[in-house]
């Protein structure tokens, strides 16, 4: 049921980035289609340079026309573009804050319910938040005041709790909004439901049943433009310390005492708790790491493109040499009662032979083995491309000898007519709804961070050239290193995974 909302403005930082033009803008347009937009709502796009509001207009006009190739509602848009407004931030301009909050304060323009969304550099992160509570406009006393960041929330476990700190000076805890986009995915939200929904799962969800968990998060992409972020970055602490942890957490977390945004919050924060601090000295067996080299990765239509390995993209922006990686592999435990023991095998790379995002749970050897050709259960939650749960099971090839076959009961999570919903949609309601369900809250941030920190410091030291893989090949056959058991390998595909192929 759709929550209300009250009569709000968004102001939004960085309204003419890629992030602003590709996803908030026109998803505010659907948002508004969809009439789940309150109708004293206003948006005020702030950007650096001046640009008039007529121009501005045109401007969105031109990033829905790019988005909605099939066209859009006339009457939403001319309702949407008069929601739409625009304030140059001038850098230079010391009064710049001061001008924002007389702009504000029409009220008849803009509801005074505030909700910022800073989609900016993060090292502009606190300083947007000290200029807006130094002119009064995180004051809540008499309305809302909400503060979106974008991800990362910092660096490492240092520089967080840095942040923290510095925007704890101006805003409560239920103010902040730490964003982790694949907590807006439909499949990804439908974890929680798969597992909690069905009385057929939970019973088997546990060390007794389950022999080890895979989450995987592969990319056909590489790091194109944003090479110098990305090799800043690396794979570990760009997808496995935010999204790939967090889909873990819904994975593996114990039942909510309800739905309510802290009871889920809690369980995660527990769960990410109770994760095993990796292990330095043995990293070697528990964490692999690689970078692709040039290769062939499809583009669809089961057409080959040939493609730059990383190094070499580096070099045609000016880095000469890099011991960053593209690919990441971990092991982790989880000390609780439910998983001891059980390894949750976490990977995530760019440039592989297939883009999928998903949790493959495979279960442990059945009690009785009838015939050689039995393979051991799967469960596969697949979030991208499709939304799927999928459980294979042996059944026996008719016929009159006695053998087995995997059969895959698949059951798509999207059917025709289903409503296609961006991550930043859902997210940026459920900001106006005040709901910070889908939201880091602090402790996450830090758990997550201190599980990473020890990897990446190890790492960093160690100089020795990094595995190379060829773009658009399977998993480096050298990261089943980190697999526990002979008989434990990656499922490289959702497809098939009964076997080793
Ligand atoms: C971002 C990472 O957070 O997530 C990117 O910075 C990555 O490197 C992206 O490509 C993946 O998101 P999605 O929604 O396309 O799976």
């Amino acid at each position: 049921m759709a929550k209300t909302i009250d009569p709000c403005t968004l102001v939004l930082f960085g309204a003419s980035g890629n992030l602003s033009r590709v996803k908030l803008m026109p998803g505010l347009f659907r948002l508004d289609a969809a009439g789940r937009l309150p109708e004293h709502m206003a948006i005020l796009s702030v950007g650096r340079s001046p640009v008039e509001r007529d121009a501005w207009l045109a401007d969105i006009k031109g990033m829905l026309d790019a988005k909605f190739k099939n066209g859009y509602d006339q009457k939403v848009f001319e309702r949407f573009v008069a929601r739409n407004h625009y304030f140059a931030n001038a850098s230079d301009d010391p009064d710049a804050y001061k001008k924002m909050a007389a702009t504000l304060t029409d009220a008849n323009t803009f509801p005074q319910n505030l909700a910022y969304f800073l989609s900016v550099r993060p090292t502009d992160f606190a300083p947007v938040v000290e200029q807006l509570s130094g002119v009064g406009l995180l004051d809540e006393s008499k309305y809302w005041r909400r503060v979106l960041i974008e991800k990362p929330f910092g660096t490492d476990l240092a520089t967080a709790q840095d942040l923290q700190a510095r925007l704890t000076k101006h805003l409560k805890e239920t103010q902040i909004y730490r964003i982790d986009h694949y907590l807006g995915k439909t499949a990804v939200q439908g974890i929680m439901l798969t597992r909690f929904a069905n009385a057929i799962f939970e019973p088997l969800w546990n060390k007794d049943h389950i022999d080890h968990v895979q989450i995987t998060n592969n990319e056909i992409l590489g790091v194109g433009e944003r090479t110098t972020f990305y090799d800043a970055t690396g794979a570990l602490r760009d997808m496995f310390q935010s999204h790939l942890l967090q889909t873990l957490a819904l994975t593996a977390m114990e039942k909510p005492k309800d739905l309510k945004p802290e009871s889920i919050r809690a369980e995660k924060i527990k769960l990410l708790q109770s994760i095993r601090p990796i292990d330095v000295k043995n990293l070697n067996k528990q964490a692999f790491r690689a970078q692709y080299a040039a290769g062939r990765v499809c583009v669809g239509d089961g057409h080959g493109e040939n493609v730059a390995g990383y190094l070499d993209e580096l070099k045609r922006d000016g880095i000469e040499s890099s011991n960053t990686e593209t690919y990441a592999a971990v092991k982790l435990f989880i000390d609780n009662p439910r998983w001891q023991g059980v390894p949750f095998y976490v990977r995530t790379a760019k440039r592989m032979h297939e883009g999928n995002v998903a949790i493959s749970v495979k279960f442990k050897k059945s009690p009785m083995q009838l015939v050689d050709s039995q393979h051991q259960n799967w469960l596969v939650i697949s979030i991208q491309p499709k939304e799927t749960v999928k459980l294979e099971i042996e059944s026996k090839i008719p016929g009159l000898d006695i053998a087995t076959r995997t059969l895959s009961i698949d059951a798509p999570q999207r059917q025709t007519g289903d409503e296609s919903i961006d991550s930043y949609e859902t997210l940026m309601l459920n900001l106006m709804e005040g709901d910070p369900s889908q939201y880091l809250h602090i402790s996450e941030v830090e758990a997550q961070w201190k599980l990473v920190d020890p990897i990446v410091k190890a790492w960093t030291a160690d100089k020795s050239a990094l595995h190379q893989y060829r773009a658009g090949d399977r998993d480096p056959k050298e990261s089943g290193v980190i697999f526990d058991a002979e008989d434990q390998f990656w499922r490289y595909s959702i497809e098939l995974g009964g076997d080793k192929h």
